[in-house]
């Protein structure tokens, strides 16, 4: 008997049909299958219950490809930051295709990556409590290649402290700040001495630094953006340069970001590029310019909020069923492929899209694909993903990482 559509895309979901690079068993949604069974899953993109979340697959491979070859070129290695996708499905996608390791920016996210299987996993914000200090050792336990970074050297004491309680020795990185309030030692002596504090620490091993730039990745016009990251980077090339004419081995330096990839792998000393946007790119990203051009086009939007028109008290105007809890606020999600209309947050549950010269009609009832503007916190507020080519619905894939801020 020929398999009922409905039954061939369960039996996707469920275990099978290793679509592209993804191989078999990873369109699989979650691991229970009451899950599955409360989940409508549509033939068509239009047919998902919205607000959803939606990933163009073809897209979100092909800008993982593109960053691949771009770094393939360079002596850098990608290590991309999973604080953007929150999947392990995705995560190892971007392994399978060359990446050297991953990134999670805190230990909750690096649990849910690690019960996935991942093993080679930077935390990228300093664990300072207790609590957390033994999660970190419960994982670099059963992996040597689960890393620290580290900013001061009280947290150096108590991590080889926790280390050697755990009999084992833990990879560590100096966090060097760059020129902005966050997180890092400053460079010169305060890094040396936090070098030193490591060197005499029976059981850390040091790694190599850790330098990202945050708000140089959103820098307008590539010309700015390439002057300010190499003008932040030198520092942490000096540190390295320095550290090995001491004789220390200095493994990894590890930097930059979606807006800055380019720049920063052909850098002298850079080892490894930690983005994460790229994956998707967003209304923030796409407007910071590339080279020679207005729009930052290096890669594609794969990401998207499905909405449906559902009131219209006004001509003018149409009220949308996502909001504040379907986007996140800090720049306006846009329209795809629809020109002449203009998003604006209408409350938690609602938008409205503003009619300039819309290029086309949107009536109540119709869906509309939205770009999202900033996908990392967009993403925190779904459930999962529906993954789609063409117009066809693949799958349904959990963001496992949901939550995990601690
Ligand atoms: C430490 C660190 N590295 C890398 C990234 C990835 O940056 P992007 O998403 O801009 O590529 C982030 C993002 O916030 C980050 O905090």
């Amino acid at each position: 008997m020929k398999p009922s559509r409905r039954n061939f895309i369960n039996t996707l979901l469920y275990s099978t049909a290793g679509v592209s690079l993804l191989g078999p068993a990873q369109t699989v949604l979650g691991k229970s299958k009451s899950n599955i069974k409360s989940s409508f899953i549509p033939e068509s993109i239009w047919d998902i219950p919205t607000p959803a979340l939606l990933i163009d697959r073809p897209r979100m491979e092909s800008n993982s490809q593109k960053m691949q070859s771009f770094l393939a070129g360079t002596k850098a290695g990608l290590r991309p930051h999973t604080k953007t996708h929150k999947s392990p499905i995705i995560a190892k996608m971007q392994m399978k295709q060359g990446a050297v390791g991953i990134c999670a920016a805190k230990v909750s996210e690096a649990e849910v990556m690690f019960e996935s299987g991942l093993r080679d996993i930077l935390i990228t914000s300093p664990v300072v409590t207790e609590d957390k200090i033994k999660r970190v050792m419960a994982l670099a336990n059963q992996s040597e290649q689960v890393r620290l970074v580290v900013d001061r050297e009280d947290n150096v004491a108590d991590l080889n402290e926790a280390a050697k309680a755990a009999g084992i020795n833990l990879s560590i990185m100096i966090e060097l700040r760059m020129g902005w309030i966050r997180t890092g030692v400053e460079h010169g002596k305060p890094a040396w001495d936090l070098n030193k504090s490591i060197d005499q620490s029976s059981n850390l091993r040091f790694y190599g630094i850790q330098a990202y730039a945050g708000p140089v990745q959103h820098i307008k016009g590539f010309e700015n953006r390439k002057r300010a990251s190499e003008m932040v980077l030198a520092p942490a090339q000096q540190m390295k340069k320095e550290l090995l004419g001491a004789g220390y081995q200095v493994e990894a330096l590890s930097v930059g970001g979606t807006g800055t990839y380019s720049v920063d792998a052909n850098l002298e000393g850079v080892t490894d590029i930690q983005a994460g946007s790229y994956l998707f790119m967003d209304v923030d990203y796409r407007i910071i310019g590339g080279e020679g051009q207005d729009l930052y086009t290096d890669f594609e939007p794969s990401l998207f909020v499905l909405s449906t028109a559902i009131s219209q008290p006004m001509p003018g105007s149409i009220t949308i069923d996502a909001g504040s809890k379907s986007f996140s606020k800090d720049k306006m999600p846009q329209l795809k492929d629809i020109s002449g209309m203009e998003y604006s947050f209408a409350g938690d549950e609602h938008g409205i899209l503003t009619f300039k010269d819309p290029s086309r009609e949107i009536k109540v009832g119709d869906k509309v694909l939205l770009l999202t503007s900033h996908c990392d916190p967009t993403i925190n507020l779904y459930d999962n993903y529906y993954i789609y080519n063409g117009e066809e619905v693949e799958g349904i894939w959990p963001v496992a990482g949901r939550g995990k801020s601690q």
